[in-house]
């Protein structure tokens, strides 16, 4: 059984009823971000029940020194984690003497929290006896600025409601935080200074071995029934980690008391001197008021909404799902820093360490790119671009020589930071994604000028790890690629995993129709590229061998691509015939059973399909997925997305529709069982695809749009919009009928089921 306690809204997420057993799933649910910073859904007030707090500020990370069992030659020396961040939220209350928190209250009732995605705003009310007989009802409102992202803002508001109240506040900035997953209980952050001038506080630290320098600042105004107190702190507590000040308002019966507190970070990222820089955002956000800021962000967010809502008619849950994704997502990446990235638990959570995976191109790149101007999606290409050296000094620690570039199965700033040598050294597919995401990049948005530039000397460094990962058999006469694991991390150390063999081919044969491209039609590019990585026809030669004699392992008996060499061995028992109190095995089993099972984590063959999907017949694609999704747990949150678009394609509507709410809802129902730790925010991203390329059937062929609607039979309809090459098209679908809409000046050709379809400009064209 799911949890099923979020209640189903089109534009919110509700919870109702106090629980103290759900505290930590709806802290991850509730998240808030702005692309720069956020933080899991914590109580301002001191709460002494299970908690799991968080804030994360983006770019701002820390090498842990590396933890494992037995050394192996090759390990990163460090796992990169993004910090834990000093609180600002942070405000203990004590009410008639009393210190205020949830779990000690006598009783709470009508708690109710709403994180409001159309503007971008998250609230927290309830009313609450103490101890002391107290009773009060409290309304607290919390949003991150868009506008300055380096800004959040509460309104915190207590009514006494049986009795006058002595109320005292007491904000506070605390940088004496850890992260749960410290792996030697390091502290993090060094601090540097506490400062306060009036009613603002400062306390800047600096995080150890990476020297980010980090002022976290606070700035609180007090009101009584909305009028604002000239209160200054009665008393100001500092120790050389934590600010905290203290203000009492006394609050007669019904009376509102409350306080707004500004607070934030500035980094030194992006500032000299972030002291300074803290003060001047104080100012600013100060100049605009409480209500401006407020104003600011539902606008901002109505912009975001406007380029990249999708709506669903008939079913609120399935809607409510789709908008949480997207709105996840442009919490965690607003696409403007190119040295940023998006990590698989965005700010909702530790695990992941906050870093980049090849969630990024396999998964979020076609989102950024139909929502975003282009510029997003070629800033998250550059990143790659810019860590090309250290992608060839990670293949040259393992070994590989000659400008080979592995890129890292998880990274900050390049290096790799996964240990486990199965991963590390085996998950090496990781390479494929990140030349796909290249190829997906020119086709969708048209712009080849990032090949010259940036793309091709990414692609070189991946064809030749490639060339060399593959060993010959004499044997068999064809190249190997022995010892990986595929996406399906449920076995380890396979040989010839068909989507690693498939793809390291493709990158090989893509790099050298790149080469052959640049050399004709890019001269000067050319030759610099050519002498940078000093590359010549005798050593592509050598790669198109490997690339030609690649061996797919194959069965003739179910005419299907085998997954790995020896899947037909191992005892293939459905999944629809385990026991579901087995479920999730990774929960359930040892890890050596899992290994030996058939049992598959995310699709892995299909994976190949899904990128490839124009390299087979409509027949095999059936094939393969009536094979191997019997087998498939779905317990990565990656898994379900690629399902749907396939079970679409294949007009298997109500699988594709059953996928598209585990995908869309993991979290919100908690399919997987571990929303505490966080949300999961790249496979966000694949919740949109199984949307628009799914049930929509968008796909870009020689550079132009072609759709394939679907309806699932619970929907009405739907409606989403894609900013294709500078021109934005909106598709509204409905039973039998799909209508096309395209704004500015220009006419656009796209193809319904093959039929070629003009949409002019302001006229609706419907199919
Ligand atoms: C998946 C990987 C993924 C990682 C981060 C793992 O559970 O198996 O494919 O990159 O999570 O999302």
């Amino acid at each position: 059984m799911n949890q099923d306690y979020i209640k189903p809204d089109n534009w919110s997420v509700i919870e109702e009823g106090f629980d103290a057993e759900r505290v930590k799933s709806s802290e991850s649910l509730f998240s808030i971000g702005n692309g720069a910073m956020g933080q899991r859904a914590n109580f301002e007030e001191s709460y002494s029940g299970h908690t799991f707090q968080g804030s994360y500020i983006a770019g701002i990370y820390y090498p842990d020194k590396t933890k494992v069992g037995w050394w192996k030659n090759g390990y990163p020396e460090y796992f990169a984690k993004v910090l834990n961040a000093p609180n600002w939220i942070g405000i203990d209350i004590e009410i008639n003497g009393e210190n205020f928190d949830l779990a000690q209250c006598t009783s709470v009732k009508n708690f109710r929290r709403e994180l409001n995605m159309k503007q971008g705003w998250y609230n927290r009310s309830f009313e609450a006896t103490l101890q002391n007989g107290t009773e009060v009802s409290v309304n607290v409102n919390r949003f991150l600025s868009l506008e300055l992202d380096e800004v959040g803002v509460i309104n915190y508001e207590i009514t006494p409601l049986n009795k006058d109240a002595k109320i005292v506040y007491k904000p506070y900035i605390d940088a004496g935080v850890h992260n749960e997953d410290a792996n030697w209980e390091e502290k993090f952050w060094e601090p540097l200074d506490v400062k306060h001038d009036g009613n603002e506080g400062f306390v800047t630290a600096r995080t150890f071995k990476t020297h980010f320098t980090v002022t976290t600042f606070m700035q609180n105004t007090l009101l009584k029934n909305g009028d604002e107190l000239a209160l200054s702190p009665e008393n100001v507590s500092a120790n050389n980690e934590k600010i905290q000040f203290v203000y009492t308002v006394n609050a007669a019966q019904g009376e509102v008391a409350s306080i707004h507190k500004i607070g934030g970070y500035t980094v030194s990222m992006n500032h000299d001197d972030t002291y300074i820089a803290a003060q001047k955002t104080i100012e600013k956000a100060l100049e605009k008021g409480y209500e401006q800021l407020f104003d600011d962000q539902s606008n901002a967010w109505a912009k975001i909404w406007e380029m990249s809502d999708i709506t669903i008619d008939g079913d609120t849950k399935a809607q409510q799902g789709i908008r949480f994704n997207i709105f996840q997502l442009n919490q965690t990446y607003s696409g403007k820093d190119s040295r940023l990235n998006i990590g698989p638990k965005g700010f909702t959570g530790e695990k992941y360490g906050g870093s980049t995976y090849w969630d990024t191109e396999a998964y979020c790149i076609p989102f950024y790119m139909a929502t975003k101007d282009q510029q997003v999606a070629r800033n998250l290409l550059t990143y790659r671009y810019n860590q090309l050296d250290k992608a060839i000094e990670n293949a040259a620690k393992l070994g590989f020589t000659n400008g080979a570039a592995l890129y890292p199965m998880v990274t900050m700033n390049g290096e790799e930071c996964h240990n486990e040598w199965e991963i590390t050294f085996e998950e090496i597919h990781r390479n494929g994604a990140i030349a796909f995401a290249i190829y997906n990049y020119y086709r969708f948005t048209g712009d080849y000028s990032y090949i010259p530039e940036k793309g091709l000397e990414v692609l070189i460094g991946i064809a030749r790890f490639w060339h060399q990962r593959a060993s010959y058999s004499t044997h068999k006469n064809q190249f190997m690629i022995l010892g990986v694991t595929g996406p399906n991390e449920y076995e380890n150390n396979v040989n010839n995993n068909w989507y690693t063999n498939y793809i390291a081919k493709w990158c090989i044969d893509y790099t050298m129709e790149q080469i052959g491209k640049i050399r004709a039609d890019y001269p000067s590019d050319f030759s610099r590229i050519m002498s940078k990585v000093k590359l010549d026809d005798a050593e592509i030669a050598h790669w198109k061998q490997v690339a030609d004699k690649m061996y797919f392992p194959f069965s003739e008996e179910h005419d299907v691509y085998l997954q790995q060499d020896g899947f037909l061995d191992k005892d293939l028992v459905k999944v629809s015939d385990l026991d579901k109190s087995q479920r999730p095995i990774n929960q359930k089993w040892s890890w050596d059973r899992i290994l030996r099972s058939p049992y598959i984590k995310q699709a892995d063959v299909l994976q190949g399909f899904y990128f490839f999907e124009d390299h087979f017949s409509k027949e095999q694609l059936e094939k393969h997925f009536d094979f191997y999704e019997p087998f498939t747990v779905h317990e990565s949150s990656l898994s379900p997305c690629v399902h749907s678009i396939q079970a679409a394609v294949l007009g298997k509507m109500d699988m594709a529709y059953t996928f598209y709410l585990r995908t869309s809802r993991l979290d919100l129902d908690d399919y997987n069982k571990e929303v505490e730790e966080g949300c999961h925010i790249t496979s966000m991203a694949g919740t949109w695809m199984s949307i628009v390329e799914g049930f929509g059937g968008m796909r870009v062929k020689d550079n132009q749009l072609h759709f394939e609607p679907r309806i699932p039979e619970q929907w009405e309809g739907y409606s989403f919009k894609i900013n294709f090459r500078n021109q934005v098209l909106k598709v509204s679908v409905s039973e039998g009928e799909t209508k096309f809409n395209i704004e500015g000046n220009t006419p656009l050709v796209v193809f319904v089921n093959g039929r070629q379809v003009t949409v002019e400009p302001d006229s609706l064209v419907i199919v």
